[in-house]
């Protein structure tokens, strides 16, 4: 099994995360480096951080496109060719295409693409996919932690955590571990070639609170 992007996320914050929280104003996104460092759960952060107002913290919107998160794309918009057929799973964040805006304000909103034959699909997802690819909450609703991991063999979207599995091809079912729900997925299409998004997220995201 590879361990590849592994992020603990412990059941309690690190000693000194507390201090860390009150350091806010010192900017959103050094809290969230510090924090990533510290292995604290993202779902800490849902209701600090995410503010509608700002399009880079604001879940997902109709019309969004992706962009990959980190590595050699980084940056760069995710097309189907950029997705290996049966996985593993690319993590991408939305991005407001007329603004150019990546929506990475919160790691909330990070997601996991995968690309299947269709006809793997449940009918259920592939309603919600496009042209087989499809999008979850890469954000495990265990503990928070990043559902970074693939299970080659299953062809499960897997967290390092605490060993939860999801089946991507089935509405990313709980399959394995403490995970208590499925991954929000979130509906895309394909517009001019490109994964889309086409709706809010089915559920909500990020983990159970500590
Ligand atoms: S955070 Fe515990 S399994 Fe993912």
């Amino acid at each position: 099994m590879m361990l590849a992007h592994q992020n603990s996320c412990s059941d309690r914050p690190a000693d000194g995360a507390s201090g860390t929280l009150r350091s806010v104003p010192q900017g959103r996104r050094a809290v969230l480096k510090a924090a990533l460092g510290l292995g604290l759960c993202f779902s800490f952060f849902d209701g600090a951080f995410a503010r509608d107002e700002d399009p880079k913290t604001a879940r997902p919107q109709e019309g969004d496109q992706f962009v990959f998160s980190s590595g050699d794309r980084d940056g760069q918009l995710v097309t189907p060719e950029y997705l290996p057929l049966g996985g593993p799973q690319q993590l991408a964040y939305p991005m407001d295409p007329r603004a150019k805006i990546v929506r990475n304000g919160s790691t909330l909103n990070l997601v996991a693409l995968v690309r299947f034959d269709p006809a793997e699909l449940a009918d259920e997802t592939r309603a919600l996919a496009a042209h087989g690819v499809v999008a979850y909450s890469a954000i495990c609703t265990h503990q928070g932690c990043p559902v970074s991991m693939w299970q080659a063999q299953a062809k499960t979207l897997f967290c390092a955590c605490h060993a939860a599995q999801y089946d991507p091809r089935d509405h990313a079912r709980v399959v394995d571990g403490p995970a208590p729900r499925r991954l929000p997925m979130l509906p895309i299409k394909m517009v001019n070639g490109l994964l889309t998004v086409a709706g809010g997220f089915t559920g909500r995201v990020g983990g159970e609170h500590p």
